[in-house]
This record gives C-alpha cells, structure tokens and sequence, in this order.
C-alpha cells in the first residue's frame, strides 16, 4: 500500500524512516542494529541488515534464519516491498556486494553501531565489487535515525508497552511477599527472575539488582552472597521483556522497621520521583523533568547523592531513547546527541530517582511513564511505600 494513510505499521516506520532521506541526502540505508531491524520488520533473528531504499527494502540473513524470514516476508502485516537475501559467504561480504549492486550515490550506515573492522571491510569490498565503470556508493555516518523514530511509540506498542507494566506491577506485588530476612542477596534475584517468568515474560530485561545494606548505595550493585539482615535497607530493581518491548521497576524494603535516615532517604526519593512525574507533559523538555527530581533532592541537602540520571527510554532495548537527564550547558550538541529534547506524546521512559550514603545505604524509586496529550500515562502501578520485611 502506498500513502501514509493507508499504510500498514511497518509501512507508517519505513516512511518516517525514508523522510530523513532527503535532509541528509541518502539514497539509503543500511541498518544493522538487531531492535532497528526489529523495529523496522519484525524479524527477531539475532543476526540479520537491512537495507533500506526509497521504495524498495532487502533484508538479509543467513540459514539459521532463512525459514522465520520467508514466512515474515509473507505475513499480511510484515514488511512491505520487501525482498530476501540470503547471506553467501559472509555477512560482510553480501553486504558489500549489495550495497556495491544498487548504483546509489550515497548509503548510510548506522555509525554508532559498525565497529571499525566491519567499516573497513564494507568499504574495502564494495570498492572492489563495483562494476568497471558503475558508481561506488558513498557509504555515509548516519547517527540515530531509526532511534528517533522509536522514540515515539505506536498505538500498539503502547498497548504492549501497558501490558509489560501490568505484569511488572503483579511481580513486584509477589516478590513484595515472597521477602524474607536471612535471605541472600542471589537468592533474592533469584525468586525476582523466575517470578517474571512466572509472570509472563519471555526473560528479564537486564541482570537483576537487589543489594542489601550499604551495598544499596552502590546504584547498580550486583546481587551477592550477603543475607538481608536487621536494619538493612534493600533495593531492588528488575524488568522484564514482553512481546520484545522492556519495563522497568524499583523498589526499596527494609529488614524489620526502618531507621529514621532510612525513612528520611525514602521520603526525599519519594517527592522527588513526585515532582518529576507531574513535571512530564508534551513540550517540556526530558532535562525539565529531571531538573523537578533533582531540585527537591538539592533542597533536601541531597543534591550530591544523587549520581545519575532521572530516566531512560523503554522499547524495545532497555536503554533507549528518551534520556531523562541533566540540562547540558550547550542544548544543541545534546539534542543532537539524543541527550536532551522535548517530550511528545507516546515517549516511554522511567522515572528513577535516587539517593545513596556511601558505608550506609541507598533508595531509588522507579516508575514507568507514557507521555499523553496533557501529562503522562503510568505503566506500572506499585504502592511506593517503603515494603517493612520482619
Ligand atoms: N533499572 C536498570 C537500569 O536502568 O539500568
Ligand atoms: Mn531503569
């Protein structure tokens, strides 16, 4: 089908795809991010290009997942005007020679994605792959053009995306009961990862964190042999993966009643995490939202404990775009950078304060949000109280 209009979800993404064509004069593009290619054609395959024309698409692949792509290729709702290549000798060496076949001017590649190797060998065989005499395509840096366009979520993936966030709020609910003093940190992480598969997901999104006592001030601790003992505090932070797409959660415990610094941190975490969420509108800017958290955190003498960014965007890789971070003096090289930028409806990210004491402990409260016409979504829906283990 041709028109946006009538085009079918893949064909909508290939067409603001191809928009950017015109401003950075590419004839086309190569995408060889796995989510990109995902995004773009559904193939889950862990190894497959794409290559993108102004009308047309190839996407290759080699044996393992020839079948897959063939039936994808057919389905009603796959990709559109596109054809198979299989992989011959090598990934690189298809490439070359396709990227060499297509007598297009100017190619872009997905710079922040290539490793160099795989640069020089595409430009190395495509200038020897050309044809006496035909044009050897430019192979172009393009940065973030697929990426920009995930931002921004469909209707479906929206109503994946809520989904995800339920089932994260029903497996929060139930590692919430499952919390016991003596328990090791691993043990833990253990229950957290098997409860989201119980719970539906297909696996977890990134390694689990719980981290007990002082090694909750370590932001991203990874879960040891330590047992949850009186007085700690416990972070906890795991996500999960459905239908491709990732959600996001944190939550903190204490082991019996909590100290009067434990509710002190947990309180402050928690009015910030407030103040960022009311700030989420269309038009604000992703640094506003932060600058909200962190405001409240630096009027509570907790400026300097809180290390990190305020959020990250949530699709189909666990760190995308949007950041939610801090305002950067020169706004125009972090908006082209994808560090900062205004909201618009459909944009899906965390919100994730936190505050850590070296030697004592640390709180962080996450949340996932989707940006509306008027304010935000949530997708997760889990009581922020601090959860008193004993
Ligand atoms: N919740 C894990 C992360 O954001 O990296
Ligand atoms: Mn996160």
């Amino acid at each position: 089908m041709s028109g946006e209009g009538g085009a079918s979800r893949l064909g909508r993404r290939l067409l603001k795809v191809r928009d950017r064509f015109v401003a950075e004069r590419l004839d086309g593009l190569l995408v060889t991010h796995g989510a990109n290619v995902r995004y773009l054609t559904n193939f889950t395959g862990t190894s497959g290009a794409l290559l993108v024309g102004t009308s047309t698409c190839r996407l290759v692949t080699d044996g393992r997942y020839l079948t897959a792509a063939r039936a994808l290729l057919a389905a009603p709702d796959g990709p559109p005007d596109t054809e198979l290549v299989p992989v011959e000798r090598s990934y690189e060496a298809t490439v070359s020679e396709l990227l060499a076949g297509t007598g297009w001017p100017r190619i872009g590649f997905e710079v922040a994605h290539t490793s160099v190797k795989t640069h020089r060998q595409w430009t190395d065989r495509v200038g020897q792959a050309g044809q006496a005499g035909a044009q050897v395509p430019e192979l172009v840096e393009t940065y973030r053009i697929v990426e920009q366009v995930r931002a921004v979520k469909d209707p479906g993936e929206l109503s994946t995306l809520r989904r995800a966030g339920q089932m994260l709020t029903e497996v929060a609910g139930e590692v919430r009961r499952t919390l016991e003093p003596g328990q090791r940190e691993l043990e833990v992480a253990a229950t957290v990862d098997h409860t989201l598969r119980s719970g539906g997901f297909e696996r977890s999104a990134f390694d689990t964190i719980v981290a007990s006592g002082p090694n909750s001030a370590l932001p991203h601790a990874q879960p040891g042999p330590r047992r949850l003992a009186e007085g700690d505090i416990v972070l906890l932070d795991f996500g999960g993966v459905h239908d491709g797409y990732c959600v996001d959660l944190s939550r903190v415990a204490t082991i019996g009643p909590p100290t009067e610094a434990a509710q002190r941190l947990h309180a402050a975490v928690a009015d910030a995490q407030t103040a960022a969420i009311e700030a989420v509108r269309p038009g604000a800017w992703a640094s506003d939202v932060d600058g909200a958290a962190r405001r409240v955190l630096e009027e509570r003498g907790l400026g300097e404990a809180f290390g990190h960014g305020t959020g990250h965007g949530l699709g189909l890789e666990i760190h995308e775009e949007p950041r939610v971070a801090r305002r950067d003096a020169d706004r125009e090289r972090a908006v082209a950078a994808g560090a900062d930028g205004p909201l618009a409806p459909g944009m899906v990210f965390t919100i994730e304060p936190g505050a850590y004491e070296p030697g004592f402990g640390g709180v962080r409260l996450e949340d996932d949000v989707a940006v509306t016409d008027d304010g935000c979504e949530m997708l997760t829906d889990v009581g922020r109280d601090l959860w008193v283990v004993s």
